[in-house]
């Protein structure tokens, strides 16, 4: 292996020690920040990451709830619940766990969301932000990725960066986030010719398809930064990333592992994110 390992796991801890300082300073202040999960139905893998994410809140000192709801719960009762939790003042951040029963119409649920207390960044209003350049919550997996290009001192401005999925949750916000780092932004999904070529001409690859290994040794150019944001399970149970570690290890620059890699950094940043809605919060306190 030549290329530098961005160790994500190591790096989202020392991110979450920081944070849990900064939780004991708004306790001291009179706000424990408080994050509220929403759960509906039993899918496996949202029941364990919901699971991580309450576990890291309560280690960073911060206040969690656990909302489930049955799989066949009504738009309304959804809808009341967020209700409930936007106005409760003991509550800073709402993760609604996605994906939702097929029933469940996601985007009027998650507009119901308050942009104040949308710690995943998925509000339409936080999207328009990210999009004008204003300040907003951001989700935490493009945030994440943000975080380890900063942390690895990986040149953003003028780099040819290449996204590979178009998805709201990773793709494009994380495009919108290397363009306001200036740099030079193509988007690529099913339908993009030349595939290979774009790959070819990055400084900065972000997987996130959903592909185990789509991405090979060939695409990459040598001592490229390659951010993998895909988790796959092989038919011999194996998770693995949207790119071929072993070889193209070989060739980049920089490469993050599955799992170890951006993983850990999401929950990090849910933490960040919850961290700062309730600092917004003790600021109106103040005002007020
Ligand atoms: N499902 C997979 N990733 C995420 C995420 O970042 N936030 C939410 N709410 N659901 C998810």
């Amino acid at each position: 292996m030549t290329a530098r390992l961005i160790d994500g796991k190591k790096i989202a801890l020392e991110i979450r020690n920081q944070i849990a300082i900064e939780v004991k300073e708004v306790v001291a202040k009179g706000i424990v920040p408080g994050l509220a999960a929403v759960l509906v139905g039993d899918h496996p893998a949202s029941q364990v990451y919901v699971r991580n994410k309450r576990k890291s809140a309560r280690e960073a000192g911060m206040h969690s709830e656990l909302h489930e709801l049955d799989k066949n719960a009504s738009l309304e009762e959804v809808l009341k619940l967020v209700d409930f939790l936007n106005r409760d003042s003991k509550i800073h951040g709402i993760l609604v766990q996605l994906p939702l029963p097929k029933h469940l119409d996601e985007k009027k649920i998650i507009n119901a969301i308050s942009p104040e207390k949308d710690v995943d960044g998925l509000h339409p209003l936080n999207a328009g932000k990210l999009m004008m350049g204003e300040a907003g919550f951001v989700p935490c997996t493009p945030l994440g990725v943000m975080k380890l290009l900063e942390y690895m001192k990986i040149e953003i401005k003028g780099a040819n960066a290449v996204v590979l999925g178009r998805s709201h949750l990773v793709g494009k916000p994380v495009a919108l986030m290397l363009l306001q780092k200036d740099a030079t932004v193509s988007i690529c999904h099913s339908k993009t010719k030349d595939l290979a070529e774009i790959i070819k001409k990055a400084d900065i690859v972000v997987a996130a398809v959903g592909k185990a290994l789509m991405v090979t040794e060939e695409m990459i150019k040598a001592g490229a930064a390659v951010i993998d944001v895909g988790i796959n399970r092989l038919p011999d149970g194996k998770l693995v990333g949207d790119v071929d570690f072993e070889k193209v290890s070989k060739k980049a620059g920089f490469i993050t592992p599955v799992p170890g890699g951006v993983g850990p950094m999401t929950i990090a940043m849910l933490l960040s994110n919850t961290l700062v809605s309730a600092q917004n919060a003790l600021k109106r306190e103040i005002m007020s």
